[in-house]
């Protein structure tokens, strides 16, 4: 009885210390919950923009929103905009508006005035204020001057969802155009804390996760995004922007619009002229091969199934198929190989964000979502490369020349992206030497090979062949 609760008292303490949260106290922001933008003097917008939540404006009045073309609310308490999933609440509104409004904008200022003089921080001038490319821990920074993260730049904060965040940020706060946040291991937006004396910018394209809380104005300029709140005692100013205010971080997306596979999504190797296996390869999922015939599947030591409409094999998890089998099989590959020749084309038809990016030399590199193109080879050296982006985000590379993976080299992904947003658009042929990796879709004009010991999280779709010389395919 006495050691049992000796166990129970440790395994007690043990789990308390264990849940205890790192970082900094919660920064308390009151009745701001509900708004997705708060502002002292102004909200404009250059339409469209998307704003889910509410916006909130005062002492100013709502003759200081500008670009929502508001819809007065009959109550005469509120407003509606196309632009806003919310309500425009404005202190010239009727009772009990201004109040409410008072008493957000106070607690605004007392956030704003906890979050900025916390003392003993744990971090001073970090990196000279340039956090491109760092990854930060729980805690609380403080900087003097100004921050900023460089063009195309990522800042990684990492933690759990019971973890706070909190930068001091003594200037400007200046995220340039295509520079990311990016929340890793659950870390949540909301516990993202910027307190910043200065003016605070987010370029065009770039993406931000957390609450602002300016002393000045904010800036959200031509297609940024951000999950989180901006709650300022100055001005807010958007132009085309997206803030998603009172959803789960992570809701928006960024890159291009996903290309559909159709039915050549069914397959993990679909090709038209071949595939082979140098055995033991191991694949997860369906092969296909149409227009050639079953003669072109070698290596497999295929059984034919008794319907004649596809055969096993000891290294296929799924079956295979070939336009020789009986139907429906012939009419079903066709189908997704001319599925699989769309989604190439459309692929190549994206409009590129990013033009001939390190000249093809991507080893070492972090791609942050977008359209990339390349007229040349692309070549990822035994540096491997980094795809960095959330469950939602998109990416495709447009590649003219062949596609090199080097011998051990790695595509990892962080931020939670996913292989299945990731397409490999590739005109020339395609090699991962022994022992790499790949992550995403291979849609090929031409062959595709996986040498000894190559891995794969993905799809491989070719307009010729596919060579896997004891490789894994995971569909
Ligand atoms: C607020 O609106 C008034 C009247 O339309 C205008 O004169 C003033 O410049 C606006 N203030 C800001 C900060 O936009
Ligand atoms: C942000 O940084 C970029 C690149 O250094 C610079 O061109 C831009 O003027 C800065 N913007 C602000 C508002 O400081
Ligand atoms: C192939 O994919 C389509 C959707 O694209 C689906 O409707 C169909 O059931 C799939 N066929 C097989 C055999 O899995
Ligand atoms: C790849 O890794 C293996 C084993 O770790 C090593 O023997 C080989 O030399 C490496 N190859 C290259 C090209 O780095």
């Amino acid at each position: 009885m006495f050691s049992l609760n000796v166990v129970s008292l440790s395994l007690c303490t043990f789990f308390v210390v264990a849940a205890a949260n790192l970082g900094p106290a919660p920064v308390d922001l009151g009745s701001t919950a509900s708004f997705a933008i708060l502002a002292e003097t102004g909200v404009s917008t250059v339409p469209q923009s998307s704003i889910t939540g509410d916006v909130g404006l005062s002492p100013f009045s709502a003759n200081n929103f500008t670009g929502f073309s508001l819809t007065l609310d009959s109550s005469g308490t509120f407003a509606t905009s196309s632009q806003v999933t919310g309500q425009l609440l404005a202190a010239s509104y009727t009772a009990p508006t201004p109040a409410m409004l008072s008493s957000a904008t106070s607690d605004m200022q007392a956030a704003y005035n906890d979050a900025s003089s916390r003392a003993n921080p744990d971090f001073n001038d970090l990196g000279g204020g340039a956090i491109g490319g760092l990854v930060l821990a729980p805690g609380l920074y403080k900087w003097t001057s100004g921050v900023s993260v460089a063009p195309a730049d990522v800042v990684t904060i990492s933690g759990t969802s019971s973890d706070i965040f909190i930068f001091q940020i003594g200037g400007t706060l200046n995220f340039t155009s295509q520079s990311r946040v990016v929340l890793a291991g659950g870390a949540l937006a909301s516990n993202v804390i910027w307190a910043v004396a200065g003016v605070a910018t987010v370029n065009s394209g770039a993406h931000v996760e957390g609450v602002i809380l300016a002393q000045a104005s904010v800036a959200l300029l031509t297609g940024a995004t951000m999950n989180g709140q901006i709650l300022a005692q100055n001005f807010v100013a958007l132009q085309s922007a997206t803030l998603n205010g009172d959803s789960p971080p992570g809701t928006i997306s960024s890159g291009p619009t996903p290309i559909a596979l159709g039915t050549a999504a069914n397959f993990t190797i679909l090709a038209q002229s071949g595939v082979s296996t140098v055995p033991q390869s191991s694949i997860t999922g369906d092969v296909g091969v149409s227009p050639i015939a079953a003669t072109a599947l070698t290596g497999f030591n295929l059984i034919l199934d008794a319907s004649g409409t596809f055969a096993t094999s000891s290294q296929v998890t799924g079956q295979l198929f070939a336009a020789s089998y009986t139907a429906p099989t012939p009419a079903t590959l066709t189908v997704a190989v001319s599925d699989m020749q769309t989604a190439f084309t459309n692929a190549n038809n994206a409009i590129p964000d990013f033009t001939e990016f390190a000249g093809g030399l991507i080893g070492g590199l972090v791609l942050t979502p977008g359209v990339y193109k390349w007229t040349t080879d692309v070549l990822i050296n035994s540096e491997g490369v980094t795809i960095t982006g959330t469950p939602l985000d998109t990416f495709i590379f447009q590649i003219a020349g062949t596609f090199n993976i080097a011998a051990n080299a790695s595509i990892t992904l962080v931020g939670g992206a996913l292989a299945s947003n990731i397409i490999w658009a590739v005109a020339s042929d395609v090699t991962a030497n022994a022992m790499a990796h790949i992550e995403g879709i291979i849609l090929a004009q031409t062959a595709v090979t996986l040498q000894t010991g190559a891995t794969m999280n993905g799809r491989i779709l070719s307009q010729t062949s596919v060579a896997l010389q004891s490789a894994t395919v995971v569909g």
